[in-house]
């Protein structure tokens, strides 16, 4: 299916990004940048993410003649604005008259005014003025040419501790449970005297004071989530008046665990994000790397289930990594094809001209400091540039996957807070990254759900570590069962509901009929140990947990074979209705993960391709309309026994050749 095009009537690819013109203020260095711009093939710019000072530099003295000037320049060139409202940083006058509007850590300490993102999302002043300017860029720029979306803030993100919040946070409470008693069952409180006898007594969690109610953990994020959702809703409030046909996002951060994206998504006309992977080049095996930055990308795919937009990723050094490395040649092109791969419709940088001072004058941008664009990074994104210009057909492609995984922020809040398992490191990440670099890896198309996800349309769900199983979703994987699905999951699974209280008569709780086991302890393995199983004859190993099961109505596919359970079961299978449940006890080494989906892909009847170590294939669309992302995220060159039409070139492939960091978008894929 083709979706419209996220920016309405705009059927290319965008490709541009973060533009702070005021950082400059120089008619002649703005022209060159719309110089620039055009050579690189760039069609979109976000601008005014931080200029509230610049548009509002005394209050309620405003200046828009800048912005004017520049939305002006761009409309010239048939770019597209993504026109940001200024909340993520606030002029200095305002936190100075109004102390309120900052933040207060968990220490209970008042923010000074410095950084950003560092306002009290409950202020009725904060939201008040960001209306208010919000308002202002509405009605001046609606029916402007170069209005394209609306770049809401700034990666939200953090917390505040003020009075505000904390008062927000019991009134949000005592409608979530209407009564003290309730909230008390939910929260276990009888636990350490913690029974709150007046909703006036409780506060937020925080080192200076509760930390071990799981429940109230849990629903502080939850909360949390909650006001960002409130806060971008008071600020689109007025966008959503004026401008009703201008798409709305913020930008999100991949698996950022302080906010609840599934949840915050809904809110979003669509999605967008931030990448900025660590690429080494050589020196270290990236294909890990490459296959976790293809599952952040499915999942920013996944919160609104269509294309999203990459609003920000670098196309050189990245300054505030440890090492702030150049991008290998053709480095910034693969990592730019992965994510329109994935479902990007636009490849967006941080930054477009490079700041001259503070902490970001040295972060890689479209524009050096040298002021041209004679430069090696240059050549590449002018390169990139041409060609998504030739694939714009892949505007508004879906994927087509058959394979859904489940990743729920509420599941990593619950599981990392459990004390028990393995408290160094729950391995919530490292488990989900098994699965999906072992399918990732076969070219297997995935959609990233959460647990309220409709399963419906899907052959195979896996779902690792589903520790919080939350109402009704034991019913769904039962009925997906029945109905012919096949259900993939692991130790760690049912253990809580989603008050985080432990499932009584026997784990895995409420999956326990459709996986037909009883889990009856967990082991938790030393750093460096391991078991082993055998599958097909060959040895595996397996490490950090070991699941105690009992078969009720499930078979032993394979059996520890150390420790004081060998001989027992390890992975099992439970054949329910039409479908199939299968369950891994540990976490087992990558061979083991590839050869099994091999042989539960081809039982599914999923698609899957035989590809060298290192290249991944991503799909848009279908039939006629099918694109192929051919990536090669190794050093090494590699050749793929594909054949199809080059989506740029026309030409004919037999096979595909790939150079290391190589890439090629083929149509007319030809299967087996
Ligand atoms: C984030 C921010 C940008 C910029 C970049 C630098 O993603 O949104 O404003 O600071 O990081 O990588
Ligand atoms: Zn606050």
């Amino acid at each position: 299916m083709r979706f419209p095009p996220i920016v309405p009537g705009f059927s290319q690819l965008i490709h541009g990004g973060d533009y702070n013109p005021d950082q400059w203020m120089d008619m002649e260095v703005w022209k060159e940048d719309m110089r620039i711009a055009k050579a690189m093939g760039i069609n979109s710019l976000s601008v005014g993410i931080f200029s509230w000072t610049a548009l509002e530099p005394r209050e309620g003295e405003y200046s828009f003649g800048w912005l004017d000037t520049i939305l002006d320049m761009m409309a010239a060139q048939g770019m597209k604005a993504m026109l940001a409202t200024p909340s993520g940083a606030r002029p200095a006058w305002l936190s100075q008259k109004y102390p309120e509007v900052l933040r207060v850590s968990e220490d209970g300490l008042r923010n000074q005014h410095g950084g950003r993102h560092n306002h009290c999302l409950s202020s009725p002043v904060y939201r008040e003025k960001v209306q208010k300017i919000n308002t202002l860029l509405a009605e001046r720029y609606k029916d402007h040419p170069a209005l394209g979306a609306w770049h809401i803030s700034n990666e939200y993100g953090g917390e505040c501790f003020c009075p505000l919040c904390q008062e927000r946070f019991r009134q949000w409470l005592q409608r979530k449970y209407d009564s003290l008693d309730a909230l008390n069952h939910a929260w276990w409180t009888a636990f350490w005297s913690h029974t709150y006898t007046d909703w006036s007594q409780i506060e937020a969690p925080s080192r200076r004071g509760e930390t071990s109610v799981h429940g109230q953990k849990l629903d502080w994020k939850r909360f949390t989530t909650e006001q960002f959702i409130d806060f971008y809703r008071a600020e689109t409030e007025p966008l959503k008046r004026i401008t009703p046909n201008v798409p709305c996002t913020t930008n999100l951060m991949g698996t950022y665990p302080g906010i609840d994206y599934f949840a915050l998504a809904k809110a979003l006309d669509f999605a967008s994000w931030d990448n900025y992977p660590q690429w080494t080049g050589y020196t270290k095996d990236d294909v890990p790397l490459a296959a976790e930055t293809a599952f952040k990308h499915d999942l920013m795919r996944g919160v609104k289930q269509r294309p999203f937009f990459l609003m920000e990723s670098c196309p050189s050094a990245t300054n505030w990594r440890p090492y702030a490395r150049l991008h290998r040649p053709g480095v910034h092109i693969l990592q730019s094809l992965q994510a329109v791969g994935h479902g990007a419709d636009s490849v967006q940088y941080f930054q477009f001209r490079k700041s001259r001072g503070s902490s970001e004058k040295l972060h890689g941008a479209v524009v050096d400091h040298v002021g041209h664009e004679h430069t090696r990074v240059n050549e590449e994104i002018a390169r990139l540039g041409s060609m998504l210009q030739g694939l714009s057909g892949v505007v508004g492609q879906d994927t087509p996957a058959k394979a859904a995984l489940l990743y729920d922020w509420q599941n990593a809040w619950a599981l990392n807070d459990a004390q028990g398992l393995n408290n160094v490191d729950k391995k919530y990440f490292d488990t989900v990254m098994d699965h999906y670099r072992a399918l990732w890896s076969q070219g297997v198309q995935l959609d990233i759900l959460s647990e309220d996800a409709d399963l419906a349309g899907y052959d195979l769900v896996v779902a690792p570590m589903l520790y919080m199983v939350r109402e009704g979703l034991g019913q769904r994987l039962r009925a997906f069962v029945e109905a012919g699905g096949t259900l993939m999951s692991t130790f760690g699974s049912g253990y809580v509901d989603e008050n985080d209280l432990c499932y009584l008569g026997g784990f895995p709780g409420p999956l326990r009929a459709t996986l037909g086991i009883w889990c009856e302890e967990i082991d938790v393995l030393l750093p460096g140990e391991s078991n082993e199983i055998l599958y097909h004859g060959q040895r595996y190993r397996l490490f950090d947990y070991a699941e105690q099961l009992h078969l009720e109505g499930a078979v032993s596919l394979a059996e520890y074979r150390k420790d004081f359970y060998a001989g027992k079961p390890a992975l099992t299978v439970n054949a329910l209705g039409k479908g199939r449940a299968y369950f891994l006890a540990g976490r087992l080494e990558d061979g083991f993960m590839r050869a099994f989906y091999q042989d539960l892909l081809a039982e599914a009847g999923i698609e899957r391709f035989e590809l060298p170590y290192g290249c991944s294939l991503a799909l848009r669309g279908e039939g006629e309309e099918e694109y192929a992302f051919l990536l090669n995220f190794a050093a090494e060159a590699c050749k793929v026994n594909l054949s199809g039409v080059d989506a740029l070139s026309g030409e004919r492939l037999e096979a595909v050749e790939l150079e290391g960091h190589g890439v090629r978008v083929l149509k007319r894929l030809k299967r087996g």
